[in-house]
């Protein structure tokens, strides 16, 4: 193919996509509690091999054999979903080339953040945007190709990729920042269930998984959906056997960072996590492996699939990572 239809091809190639995801084809079957742990869980999609939360590298993460693929949500100006980390996007778009002037500064969850913030586009002004690569140390060889999703876009990405391989592909959203939001009134929750209710996923044996490191919205949300709900917690007064059974009275399983599970690396001891939110009735997910030396510990001297190996001896019930082939990989040896 030609260069320049090459390049069209990617800026069009997901719009066709979405075109085939209303086409015929066997509803796959849902994951139901039955599918095999550990869950494959495509952190911001295949992110280390694409620009995070585009379309192209959720369907990589689903060719490499991710169970599910995972959109953070925030909101634009005109109250619609988009899959970003986090409501500035000057790190992981083009925003500053192309709306220079619309800088600003904000305090979001406490913290003092200068930059461009999704509550301030509409989703047409978003839709001119192209992703680009966060990390300096990863390859930039996609900046600029890929569309900023909306939540629907993902849901849309998923059932044609589903239909198409013969089994569901899983669905893990989370809401960021979900009191800012509502507190500039684009609250998150409602739009999502509408979402997913739209497309018969308001299911306890639903693909899908909805996670938040906030514990008010995922209370609300455990009255308003049968939709399995992941508390995310980082900090130890979070898991302690106590806490953990509270937790259990909201949700199916909570997501913890590695280290609360595996020890820091001046300890290497296993925790009592797994065991002791297992023995409350939640699963544990695991969040977040990458294989480049500034994150993965040094005991497993290089070596990612280590890391897989020692999670899945513990017995934890899903991995979030930026390689999904890695985890994949990890999980048959
Ligand atoms: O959601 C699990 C993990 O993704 C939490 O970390 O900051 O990458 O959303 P973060
Ligand atoms: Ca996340």
């Amino acid at each position: 193919m030609p260069k320049r239809f090459r390049s069209i091809f990617r800026l069009v190639a997901p719009l066709m996509l979405l075109a085939c995801a209303s086409g015929a084809g066997p509803r796959p079957a849902p994951i139901g509690t039955s599918l095999a742990a550990p869950l494959v869980i495509a952190h911001r999609g295949a992110s280390g091999h694409r620009p995070e939360h585009t379309l192209e590298g959720y369907a990589l993460a689903v060719q490499m054999g991710a169970d599910f693929i995972e959109p953070d949500l925030v909101s634009t100006k005109d109250g619609v979903l988009i899959a970003r980390h986090e409501n500035e996007i000057g790190g992981t778009t083009d925003v500053a080339t192309k709306f220079s002037s619309r800088r600003t500064r904000k305090v979001i969850d406490g913290d003092t953040i200068n930059g461009w913030f999704t509550e301030d586009f509409t989703l047409a002004e978003l839709r001119t945007l192209r992703a680009k690569e966060r990390l300096s140390f990863r390859s930039h060889a996609h900046d600029g190709q890929f569309l900023i999703p909306t939540f629907d876009d993902v849901l849309s990405l998923a059932d044609s990729l589903g239909r198409r391989r013969g089994r569901a592909v899983g669905v893990y959203p989370e809401t960021k920042h979900p009191t800012y939001f509502r507190g500039v009134g684009l609250p998150i929750e409602e739009p999502m269930l509408r979402a997913l209710r739209a497309r018969g996923l308001d299911r306890a044996d639903a693909p899908v998984f909805i996670q938040s490191f906030e514990s008010g919205n995922l209370r609300v949300l455990a009255t308003q959906t049968r939709i399995r709900l992941i508390q995310l917690v980082s900090s130890a007064p979070q898991v302690t056997p106590t806490a953990l059974r509270d937790i259990a009275t909201y949700a199916y399983g909570v997501g913890a960072n590695t280290r609360q599970i595996v020890g820091d690396d001046s300890s290497a001891v296993p925790t009592s996590l797994i065991a002791d939110a297992h023995d409350a009735g939640l699963r544990v997910h695991a969040w977040t492996l990458r294989p480049e030396p500034l994150f993965l510990a040094k005991r497993y001297g290089g070596d990612p699939l280590a890391e897989v190996r020692e999670l899945v001896r513990l017995g934890v019930d899903g991995l979030f990572g930026d390689y999904p082939d890695q985890i994949v990989t990890g999980l048959r040896k």
